[in-house]
């Protein structure tokens, strides 16, 4: 029996979608515990082809996978309908093989609007940068405990309820952003046919994921956004309102700590940051610019340019740290092809003095120190083991490993499945 964690190691976009889709080649079951339409994770099969997941497990297109949609998610129903359909136009069908957890909380209409309103209300400096789904205000009311649960639409009566009982609290918040109190009824109407389409999906996922865990088969649990904006561990308030690290999968996912067997934390060869917050290694200049254009970072939700910068080496040691990480997944190692210069960022120094530990509280007003190493110019999309890379790009793979001390097992070096070098087997990862 083998369950392993997928987890973003930085602040999301790191090629978790990529990376999930190859190794569901090997998997029975592919869970995504945490976060919800503000995911955006893209699978690339054959050379154009691109699907954009962004509820649906990244599992998706291996049509012998189960795909689960723990309860650590929450759920935009129509958002849900919309991948489903656009997944059939595809000729990728769901039928039988996504299963949605009855407890997952839906996203509604008033967590949207709330979302914008308070984006649009807040003034630069505090505003989150969010990808305006919902996500924030629905995690609100489930830890408020007047969220609304999937398998609760089912019951008329008690949908009706619960969504009054949540339209009464958010309506002095919109009230007072400029919009008007919610309508419990049009709530109702507005997803009762989403609710009809999507009832037969639902199920008790947790028991699924233990299940196939004692049959002993193989568990991706796959998470969304990264360490640096779960709740806990990221750069509050700059982050997401979920737990994006590997412990989100055993709350999320409904998983003792027991059960699980390997952490791969997703590292991206640059750092990536959308939205607003501290990015000490970010590259105002030309540098960053490349990097965005080379890498293509551009969301893959809302359009928008991501923020692109060095390496952290401080940020992915924490990553490390706090999400157990027993394996790297190096991505977009490509990207990095033809720099004039290329550096990382290996300690901080900040007023109590030079650290190489993250100073996660004081990021905003920390230097970073950079260690300057050799770029290489040679491609690297048609590497498949570790000596097909220049030398420059195979010492920047072992930094990454000994400043971590855990092994890149698998080295991404184009956005196809293909484009890997596969070092050793995640599923034996410990
Ligand atoms: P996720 O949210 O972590 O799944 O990442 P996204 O899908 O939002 O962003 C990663 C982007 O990089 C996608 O466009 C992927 O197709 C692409 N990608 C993934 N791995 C590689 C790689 O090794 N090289 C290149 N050039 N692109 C990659
Ligand atoms: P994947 O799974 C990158 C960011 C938003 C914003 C902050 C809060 O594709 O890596 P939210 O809408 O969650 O309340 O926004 O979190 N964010 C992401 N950034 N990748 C993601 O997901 C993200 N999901 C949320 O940009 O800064
Ligand atoms: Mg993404």
């Amino acid at each position: 029996m083998t369950a392993i964690v997928i987890a973003g190691a930085q602040w999301g976009d790191e090629g978790k979608g990529k990376v999930v889709d190859l190794l569901t080649e090997r998997a029975d079951v592919v869970v995504r515990y945490a976060g919800g339409p503000n995911a955006g994770h893209t699978l690339v099969v054959g050379q154009n082809a691109k699907v954009v997941v962004r509820l649906v497990p990244s599992g998706i297109l291996r049509p012998e996978a189960k795909c689960i949609m723990a309860q650590g998610m929450v759920v935009d129903l129509r958002v849900l309908c919309e991948e489903i359909d656009a997944l059939a136009a595809r000729g990728v069908s769901v039928e039988g093989r996504l299963v949605l957890s009855d407890r997952a909380h839906v996203i509604l209409p008033y967590h949207l609007e709330v979302d914008a309103r308070r984006e649009g209300a807040a003034t630069d400096a505090a505003r989150i940068g969010t990808t305006k789904k919902g996500i924030g205000p629905c995690y609100e009311d489930k830890a408020a405990r007047r969220g609304v649960r999937l398998g609760e639409l089912l019951d008329p009566t008690l949908a009706r309820a619960r969504i009054e009982a949540a339209c009464a609290a958010w309506a002095p918040v919109l009230v007072a952003l400029g919009g008007e109190a919610p309508d419990p009824v049009a709530v109702l109407a507005a997803v009762r046919p989403y609710v009809e389409r999507l009832a037969p999906l639902l199920g008790d996922t947790s028991k699924i994921v233990d299940d196939a865990i004692r049959a002993k088969k193989n568990v991706l649990l796959e998470g969304a956004q990264g360490t640096l904006l779960d709740l806990d561990h990221g750069t509050y308030p700059f982050v997401t309102s979920s737990s994006a690290t590997a412990g989100g999968a055993c709350t999320g996912a409904g998983v003792g700590p027991t059960r699980i067997h390997g952490v791969v934390g997703l590292v991206k060869a640059y750092t990536t940051r959308v939205g607003g917050g501290p990015f000490p290694t970010e590259l105002h200049d030309a540098l960053g610019a490349r990097l965005r254009d080379v890498g293509g970072e551009f969301g893959s939700v809302t359009g928008r340019p991501r923020r692109c910068g060095w390496l952290d080496l401080p940020a992915l040691r924490y990553a490390a740290r706090v999400n157990g990480m027993t394996a790297i997944a190096l991505t977009k190692m490509d990207v990095m092809t033809g720099l004039d210069r290329l550096a990382v960022c290996v300690a901080y120094d900040t007023p109590k003095g030079r650290t190489e530990e993250l100073p996660l509280d004081d990021l905003a007003t920390a230097t970073p120190v950079y260690r300057e190493l050799d770029p290489w110019s040679s491609a690297l999309e048609e590497a498949r083991t570790i000596e097909d890379l220049p030398a420059a790009a195979r010492a920047y793979v072992t930094l990454v490993e000994e400043a971590l001390e855990v092994p890149a097992t698998l080295v991404s070096v184009g956005p196809q499945r293909e484009a890997t070098i596969v070092r050793g087997d995640p599923f034996a990862s410990r």
